[in-house]
């Protein structure tokens, strides 16, 4: 028994004594991957850059004649180079039959997929087929071999199904002609080569003591701690990391709706505050727009049913898939809530991929998005730097198909952040202010700094408080009164992090008073002799200012340039004319606007 928590065996584990000949292969065993989809393309490239020998096996002859030609049939940063280098070096290699895979190696990794059924059970056909094919090679073999279970499997699945169908096809027995382990992995694809190099743990799943003794001496080489528990614990211990996993993030997605509706509230922040907490750690506390990928979703609901075959229930794992069900239901809200109606407007989205780097859609939340987007009307443009392609496949004609960010969101009246591509991260407010017919973003991965986007055009973003002040269609300059001889003008940005309001823009001293420059601006910009005091019935009202004398006065220029020079001359207030905003900000379906401008020219008519 190791240090760090390592997990005795339990009763059923056997040790097995080798024969000689066995005893004395002291080198590394050599391994054969049978599957060579994601999973085992990154451990046939990893172990063999370790110096292990290594066969590739699939049924799919082009993957094998790719990696034959050192090229990777899969696409995860580094491992073409991995690939390449090893098969250079005559450590990676394929067979085209199962039985010169078993027959010319030590260990063979089971890496096949593990799909779901229609009731979300999972599906074992790769797994059975598997391990008939290994079976049968094993009985033209005399010496042990371990079969290890790579692919995530329902606990009970090595013992009860491989096992029983490697010994039928073999004739053997288990722990005594051959060894039995499972040994999960926790690869992230787009970050899988280097899961590989430095995982935090690797988990060993025996029952025998020969199994466990194999299996330690391919991991040798690594240097994090090796956990061995009994097969059956290491294969829920895979379901367990990924369904916690998976609860992390529907957990502060679900509180992330709740800042929505707390007023100046981040769930950036409220992440970082409990980040910080040991005990609760920081990765995994990004909220967005909702989790995906191949295999959380197939998990949690391999999990629960497993489950209920048991007679539990598992409610946290069904409330981690119901919020996640909820995410793309809050960024069409959130579209809503900028431009109105969808119906029939152009909305762009960015990222598609269910994650950045990586051109996999499966069970992408972009997906559901879209399709939402359809339902209620919208012409829908798509832009992604890797999954254009896969994209084509699933939305065939339904969607409008963009080559760069730009294209994406040239006229469209909203844009939704939907995938956190570098790309994306350096677009400027500026740039959907020029492109965009409604300057209007969604963030739904929090890749914007928020007041640097509200000041310049409409925004909201997942997790971002409501402010109950700010109204994005009317995202202008405040002048604020600091006392009867002198107005600080601000420019209205709101700062959801710490405050109501910032000053980026300084502040100018006027000096003439309140009244008498309001009266002069006001009168100059629309030709009417008013009094001094018809001033601030004008503008006190009509957003609900938090600052008792604060009045609101539009800069188009701003608005429309996205950009506030801090010259006084610019400060300079400036009222609107009725007129002038709609059609130049394109803000003729916003409720508020048009009460505001109602309210506008009832005013001016009055005596
Ligand atoms: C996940 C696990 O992280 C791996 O450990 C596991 O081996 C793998 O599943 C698997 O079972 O094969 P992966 O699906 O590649 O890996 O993706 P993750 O990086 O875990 O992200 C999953 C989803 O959660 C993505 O859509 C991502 O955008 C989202 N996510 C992740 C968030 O929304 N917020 C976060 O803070 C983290």
């Amino acid at each position: 028994m190791k240090k760090g928590g390592k997990i005795a065996l339990d009763q059923n584990m056997l040790t097995a004594k080798g024969s000689p000949e066995e005893e004395t292969h002291l080198k590394m065993p050599r391994i054969s991957i049978f599957g060579l989809g994601y999973v085992g393309t990154v451990y046939a490239a990893g172990f063999a850059s370790k110096n292990i020998e290594v066969i590739g096996f699939d049924i799919d002859e082009k993957k094998l004649k790719l990696l034959a030609s050192g090229i990777s049939p899969i696409y995860e940063p580094g491992l073409s180079e991995l690939v390449k280098d090893c098969v250079h070096r005559d450590l990676l290699k394929t067979v085209s039959t199962a039985e010169d895979a078993v027959l010319n190696s030590d260990v063979t990794f089971i890496t096949v997929g593990t799909p779901s059924n229609s009731d979300g059970s999972i599906d074992l056909k790769y797994i059975t087929e598997t391990s008939r094919v290994i079976g049968e090679a094993l009985k033209k073999k005399n010496r042990w071999h371990l079969v290890t279970v790579k692919s995530t499997v329902i606990p009970g699945t090595t013992e009860k199904v491989v096992k029983k169908i490697v010994e039928a096809a073999s004739g053997k027995i288990a722990y005594k002609h051959f060894g039995l382990g499972v040994n999960p992995e926790f690869l992230r694809e787009g970050s899988a080569v280097e899961d590989f190099m430095t995982p935090d743990r690797i988990v060993i799943g025996v029952n025998d003591e020969k199994s466990k003794v194999e299996l330690e001496r391919i991991y040798s080489g690594f240097s994090c701690l090796k956990l061995v528990t009994n097969i059956s614990t290491a294969e829920l211990i895979k379901y367990v990391n990924n369904a916690f996993l998976a609860a992390k993030v529907s957990f502060i997605n679900m509180i992330a709706n709740l800042c929505q509706k707390i007023p100046n509230c981040d769930v950036m922040a409220v992440a970082e505050g409990i980040g910080l907490d040991k005990r609760i750690g920081k990765h995994f506390l990004r909220a967005g727009a909702g989790w995906g990928g191949s295999c959380w979703l197939k998990d949690l609901n391999a999990l629960t049913n497993f489950a209920r075959k048991n007679g539990l229930t598992l409610p946290l794992i069904d409330a981690t898939l119901q919020v996640n069900g909820m995410q793309p239901f809050v960024m069409v809200e959130l579209a809503r809530q900028l431009i109105g109606s969808l119906n029939n407007r152009r909305v762009a989205v960015l990222g598609l991929a269910f994650k950045p780097n990586t051109d996999d859609m499966r069970e992408a939340i972009s997906i559901k998005i879209v399709n939402m987007l359809l339902n209620e009307g919208a012409e829908v443009t798509v832009y992604d730097p890797a999954a254009i392609n896969n994209a084509k496949e699933i939305f065939g004609d339904s969607v409008n198909y963009a080559s760069s960010a730009n294209n994406c969101i040239r006229n469209a009246d909203c844009a939704l952040i939907v995938t956190e591509w570098d790309e994306f991260k350096s677009l400027k407010p500026e740039d959907f202010v020029r492109h965009m017919r409604i300057p209007a973003v969604v963030d739904g991965r929090r890749i914007f700094i928020p007041q640097a986007f509200s000041s310049k055009l409409r925004f909201a973003a997942i997790g971002l408080g409501a402010n109950e002040y700010f109204n994005p269609a009317l995202a202008v300059n405040a002048i604020i009164v600091s006392d009867r001889k002198k107005i600080l003008l601000v420019k209205r940005t709101i700062v959801p992090f710490n405050g109501l309001w910032s000053l980026p823009g300084g502040f100018v001293e006027y000096d003439e008073t309140v009244e008498e420059a309001l009266t002069r601006e006001v009168e100059e910009e629309t030709g009417l002799k008013i009094r001094p005091k018809q001033i601030f019935d004008v503008f006190s009202h009509p957003l609900r200012s938090p600052i008792k004398h604060a009045v609101t006065i539009c800069y188009s220029a701003d608005v429309l340039g996205g950009s506030l020079k801090s010259s006084n001359e610019n400060l300079k207030a400036r009222f609107f004319s009725a007129n002038e905003i709609p059609s130049r900000l394109a803000f003729d379906h916003h409720e508020i606007v048009e009460k505001y401008m109602k309210s506008q020219r009832e005013y001016w008519k009055r005596p």
